[in-house]
């Protein structure tokens, strides 16, 4: 049966409407002949249901139909002039509608043709895609491309869902992290960044730089330097003066037999588990909780079994790194309210640096889950380093524990990758709040939409054209992927001089 008519005209119109809705009609999408030029993919649109009220949409695609045939392209090729006239056309994705709380509601029913199509109003756009926090609640990594809307993201699910930052190198990922960074310290949150090439030394010193100082008045910004809430640490010793970092010293309270053995990259753990397991015990009996990895060694020389000398070898081999025989670090010096710890990994010999990283980031753990530190972020750079898909890492046990039960007492990761394809498939999935940039490898694109809910295939070609600075922004408080132009930096970013140094 034929139905005609016209669609309902809400007296409420947000400006003059951009398009009209046209063909066949789907209630998951459709399509729109576009008057404005300005229409983008992956811009926000609105449309009048008929019984639902004003649903929101994106623009999936954009084509220009055109009346140029074949023939007429032809004879274009042959020297003479063709003119051709075209249309433009939106296909179009309906996300739905949501009130103040509560799901989006998607229509089970089209729009009807001949629908006006407007640009999203930034109430719309907020409550849909709820971004309900404003800056000074959340953090605000940058604005909707395009529009002038705040995305704000909210803190509590970054630290308790953890959040992906993963873009080709080059394409941004070190400065979002930055961005990150600056947003969570001032909401009170500790950070402790892995860094890895000395890039967030610079977080010390306001953004001067002249091109991003224009842009900043876009973002409502201002230069401004961290140097107060920053404290660096090291694996490596002080110099003789005592300055520079601070140099790490772990404690082994709390770690199993099985954790020491994997650190000293002891595989069999047959009888060594059982050596270590006695010596611990006896260590905590003796000394009452105040022993250390030289009394653990100690013990473990006296025992009778000949099977000790493995664990001897490797007790020693650990002591011999400086932050297992330095006096251990507080970790309430590291992990304060608002302070951005980094520990640099710069000058630590590679065989030491995996093991210091475990450790450490095992200790963190220990002591958050005891409640002796307060809930904090971990940045984990070059994440496909430390919890490979494939391959042996020291640190791969603790980052997936963490990735699966951090959540349970408020320990986040901020897992920074430019290989999506060869980090831990499950430590990415468990990622709440995902940041891609622009990523071409295919296995990494890959990776990512079957690691992300609510990407699919057809924005995998969005995903290898993106801009520096423009990213996606999905999970967390934000139900549907958003195109964000991510912020100018309030502190220096330090990975330019990186590469020139290299
Ligand atoms: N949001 C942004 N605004 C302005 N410049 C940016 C932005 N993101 C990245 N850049 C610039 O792009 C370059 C590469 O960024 P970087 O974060 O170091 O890349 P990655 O860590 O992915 O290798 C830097 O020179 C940086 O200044
Ligand atoms: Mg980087």
């Amino acid at each position: 049966m034929r139905e005609k008519g016209h669609p309902p005209e809400p007296e409420e119109r947000p400006g003059e409407p951009v398009g009209v809705v046209f063909g066949t009609v789907g209630s998951l999408n459709f399509r729109c002949i576009l008057r404005d030029p300005e229409v983008k993919e992956m811009d926000h649109v609105q449309v009048y249901h008929p019984t639902v009220g004003w649903v929101l949409g994106m623009v999936d695609s954009i084509e220009l139909q055109s009346d140029l045939s074949q023939e007429g392209a032809l004879v274009d090729l042959s020297g003479s002039d063709a003119r051709a006239t075209w249309r433009r056309v939106a296909r179009i994705s309906m996300i739905g509608r949501r009130e103040e709380s509560g799901p989006i509601f998607r229509p089970l029913t089209p729009v009807l043709p001949a629908s006006k199509v407007y640009r999203a109003d930034e109430d719309m756009l907020k409550r849909t895609l709820g971004l309900r926090l404003d800056r000074s609640e959340g953090v605000y990594v940058g604005k909707i491309f395009h529009t002038d809307v705040d995305v704000v993201l909210d803190p509590s699910e970054l630290v308790k869902k953890h959040v992906s930052i993963i873009a080709k190198t080059g394409s941004g990922k070190s400065y979002t992290c930055g961005v990150l960074i600056e947003e969570l310290s001032d909401k009170g949150i500790p950070v402790v960044v892995l860094d890895l090439h000395g890039e967030y030394h610079s977080l010390m010193s306001p953004n001067l730089d002249d091109d991003q100082y224009l842009r900043m008045r876009r973002f409502d910004i201002a230069p401004e330097g961290l140097s107060e809430r920053l404290s660096e640490f090291s694996f490596m010793p002080s110099d003789d003066d005592g300055e520079g970092p601070h140099p790490i010293g772990i404690d082994i309270k709390g770690f199993k037999a099985e954790e020491l053995l994997q650190l000293m990259g002891i595989r069999n753990m047959g009888v060594g588990t059982s050596i270590l397991y006695n010596a611990l015990n006896t260590a905590k009996e003796v000394l009452d909780d105040a022993y250390d990895l030289s009394d653990v060694l100690s013990i473990v020389e006296n025992d009778h079994n000949p099977a000790k000398w493995n664990i001897v070898n490797g007790l020693q081999h650990l002591l011999s790194m400086p932050f297992f025989s330095s006096p251990s670090t507080p970790l309430s010096e590291m992990v304060q309210k608002g302070r951005i710890s980094i520990i640099g990994l710069g000058d630590v010999p590679l065989d030491q640096q995996q093991i210091g990283v475990a450790a450490l980031v095992r200790r963190l753990y220990i002591a958050r889950r005891e409640g002796a530190i307060p809930p904090f972020m971990l940045v984990v750079e070059e994440a496909h380093n430390f919890c490979p898909q494939t391959g042996p890492a020291v640190t791969k046990e603790i980052i997936k524990t963490i990735a699966s039960e951090g959540r349970k007492f408020g320990l986040g990761l901020m897992v920074v990758t430019q290989r999506a394809a060869k980090v831990d498939k499950n430590v990415l999935s468990q990622c709440g709040t995902q940041i891609i940039m622009k990523v071409t490898n295919p296995n990494d694109i890959k990776a990512i939409i079957s690691s992300v809910e609510g990407l699919d295939t057809r924005m995998s070609d969005e995903i290898q054209r993106l801009p520096v600075s423009i990213a996606i922004v999905v999970g967390g408080n934000v139900s549907n992927p958003i195109l964000t132009e991510i912020r100018i930096r309030r502190t220096r970013h330090g990975g330019d001089e990186v590469e020139v140094l290299s």
